[in-house]
């Protein structure tokens, strides 16, 4: 048997390039990756955790586009911010990378090189959508169509955000084009596909059968792929921006952003191979390494077929042993969303909330959508932080340190005696060890707080400030015991939070150690905190407590968002100008009732109908055919500009107006006296 220590390649999804990153990215992917690659390194494990910037595809250069800039400047601006968010947060990537980076327009190039070589994939003239308007061709996000599968009108052309599809651009029904609005024409090109159909007896069996252990929310929509047939899919795009398709005669042609993306993560090995002097294939092809993809569940797809396939049809590489996926974060109720600015962004947060990453890595993992999705609000984040990190945690951490210093001047005392309490310091080692193997990330969190529960019940049971004038000589064995649980809570705490393991570990004076040596043996053989340490005098408060104004500023800063979404959406419009009174008086507005109704022939939107006024009956056509159906209307009491000068629509004279609003869903809603009494014909002023 080699004595050398398992290798693990950790993976996690590249972050595209079009925007700064929110809680969303890191509770679904980065925080839980880097609670994995932290504990693997405590155990001892030849971890490589890498991940990198994905700078290709369409929507950089919508983006761009819409800033005003290049492609390259886009991303060279949202790396910088995403880098050093990651950073902020304590994301310890052994190489943050980008798509960009020459040595990976290499390695994707000569990925594909071989895959052409060794005849792997089906070059086909096919025939593409094509916008006459802007001249190019328009692949995944410059199309959107109504998604063929579950009919949502705004689907891009290479995933539906609704249902979650993914599909080829031709298969959207009525396509129009995101450049130029225009209904694209067809038009024939070459592309290269990866037939994934003659992989799917392979993937039943690789996944289906083999690795039943995967989390049943990627199981399940894996197994939902492989029972709907796969495609063949193409892997290059007619576009000007990605890495170029390296074959003759391929000239204005790119890799697909998802083909080279994913071999982002073999760049960034071989990128931090190089700057370290290692080798970097074991990482990618020794039987004996673990990879591991962290990823969102959009991205399940991409990870447990296509790229999987990829390393399949090259050969020599060894294929994920898991791919932990998450489900969705959402935020106060709603779905994230960039576009929408519905989100809490990383550097905004570090602006409002200095020094407090670790509160927030703690409730993105105490909430981590593992199984399905879940919310993220800002009550639950101060709740957690002034209930479970301040009040359990903290507050141990300081009654143990204010004690040893009140009886012992801050020096760690010496036992006699052993209390069982002790012996849980190694069972919730070896228990949050195993959720974080099992990627349970919440479990272990609160594994973590049950530990410091379990110190401050010690504590509270033995009242070393009741026995230290009684029983002087029994609170060093106290102190003692205590001060074990605060070191073990110092070395524990690290995946999770690693900036308050080092103030911890530096305020009690403790080296590092490895995972598995943080136990405490009977005889005291083995502790954690040497009798005759020194533990600090001036230790900061770890966790302060989180105002209610200071979650109120962060609920009104959503509030606006929605304000200025909805003025966006026109559902609440600026308001006009002032009018004069006489202005107003020229409108003769009357309650009336409408008694008959009956669809505009022809038309899906009109309603014609009559309307009593009291005095006369008129005709009024009026644009609601598709929020009420005739038979609906009849017996409606409405409030009816009665002087608005006739018009003709379809043929038919309109005689007069009735006054509408729309309610949330956008279906329209009478104006109407809200009692019975009013006559029709009462004049409204
Ligand atoms: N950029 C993609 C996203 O944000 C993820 C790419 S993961 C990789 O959804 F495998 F392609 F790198
Ligand atoms: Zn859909």
């Amino acid at each position: 048997m080699s004595q050398k220590p398992q290798r693990y390649t950790i993976t996690a999804a590249l972050p595209y390039t079009n925007g700064p990153i929110h809680i969303g990215h890191l509770a679904g992917v980065y925080v839980p990756a880097d609670i994995y690659a932290r504990y693997l390194r405590l155990m001892g494990k030849d971890v490589l955790f890498v991940c990198g910037s994905d700078e290709h595809g369409v929507p950089i250069t919508i983006k761009a586009k819409k800033e005003g800039i290049t492609p390259q400047e886009l991303v060279d601006k949202y790396h910088k911010i995403i880098k050093a968010s990651f950073e902020s947060f304590g994301i310890t990537f052994d190489n943050y990378s980008r798509t960009s980076a020459k040595i990976h327009h290499e390695t994707a190039a000569n990925f594909f090189k071989t895959l052409y070589d060794k005849g792997k994939f089906i070059e086909q003239v096919t025939a593409q959508l094509y916008d006459e308007k802007a001249n190019q061709f328009l692949a995944d996000r410059f199309v959107v169509g109504t998604c063929p599968k579950c009919g949502n009108e705004d689907s891009y052309g290479d995933q539906c955000e609704r249902c979650g599809t993914s599909h080829n651009a031709t298969d959207l029904i009525n396509p129009r084009s995101a450049i130029t609005g225009s209904k694209p024409t067809l038009r024939e090109t070459n592309h290269w596909f990866l037939p994934l159909n003659e992989y799917e007896d392979w993937l039943k069996k690789w996944i289906l059968k083999d690795h039943t252990e995967w989390k049943p929310n990627v199981y399940g929509q894996v197994k939902s792929w492989l029972d709907d047939a796969l495609k063949p899919r193409a892997v290059t795009r007619d576009l000007d921006w990605g890495i170029p398709v390296p074959l003759p005669g391929a000239e204005g042609k790119v890799l697909y952003v998802w083909f080279d993306a994913p071999i982002g993560y073999i760049s960034a090995t071989k990128e931090w191979a190089a700057q370290h002097g290692k080798d970097w294939e074991p990482y990618w092809k020794d039987a004996n390494t673990q990879l591991i993809h962290f990823i969102g569940k959009d991205n399940i797809v991409f990870h447990c077929i296509i790229f999987p396939a990829m390393l399949k049809a090259e050969g020599s590489y060894i294929l994920p042993e898991n791919v932990p996926a998450n489900e969705f974060l959402n935020l106060e109720g709603n779905k994230l969303s960039t576009s929408k600015n519905w989100a809490v962004w990383l550097h905004e947060y570090l602006e409002d909330f200095p020094d407090k990453q670790d509160v927030l890595r703690y409730v993105l993992t105490a909430n981590a959508p593992e199984t399905k999705d879940n919310d993220f609000t800002w009550k639950n984040f101060q709740d957690r932080n002034n209930s479970e990190l301040a009040g359990i945690f903290g507050n141990f951490i300081n009654r143990v340190i204010v004690l040893t210093q009140k009886y012992y001047d801050g020096k760690v005392p010496t036992p006699i005696k052993y209390f069982d309490e002790l012996a849980t310091i190694k069972t919730y080692k070896d228990e949050i060890g195993q959720a974080i193997e099992t990627f349970r990330f919440r479990e272990g969190s609160q594994k973590l707080i049950d530990l410091a529960r379990k110190g401050n019940q010690f504590l509270q049971q033995q009242e070393p400030w009741k026995k230290i004038k009684t029983h002087p000589e029994e609170v060093a064995d106290i102190m003692f015991a205590a001060l074990q649980f605060a070191a073990a809570l110092a070395y524990l705490s690290e995946p999770f939070l690693p900036h308050t393991s080092t103030k911890l570990k530096k305020a009690l004076g403790l080296h590092q150690i490895a995972w598995d040596a943080v136990e405490i043996a009977k005889d005291y053989s083995r502790f954690l905190i040497d009798s005759g340490q020194l533990i600090t005098a001036n230790h900061e408060i770890l966790f302060p407590q989180i105002e209610d104004a200071d979650i109120q500023k962060q609920i009104d800063k959503l509030l606006a968002t929605k304000k200025v979404n909805a003025m966006e959406n026109k559902t609440v419009t600026p308001i006009k100008p002032n009018i004069t009174f006489e202005d107003f008086s020229k409108m003769d507005l009357r309650v009336g009732t409408i008694i008959k109704a009956e669809k505009m022939p022809k038309t899906d939107k009109l309603l014609v109908m009559e309307v009593d006024l009291g005095l006369e009956i008129r005709t009024i056509v009026s644009g609601i055919a598709q929020s009420f159906a005739p038979e609906e209307v009849i017996g409606k009491r409405v409030t009816v500009l009665a002087n608005l000068a006739p018009r003709k629509l379809r043929g038919v004279e309109s005689q007069g107006m009735i006054l509408l609003t729309e309610n949330k869903d956008e279906k329209f809603v009478f104006i109407n006296p809200d009692e019975d009494g009013c006559e029709n014909g009462a004049t409204i002023a």
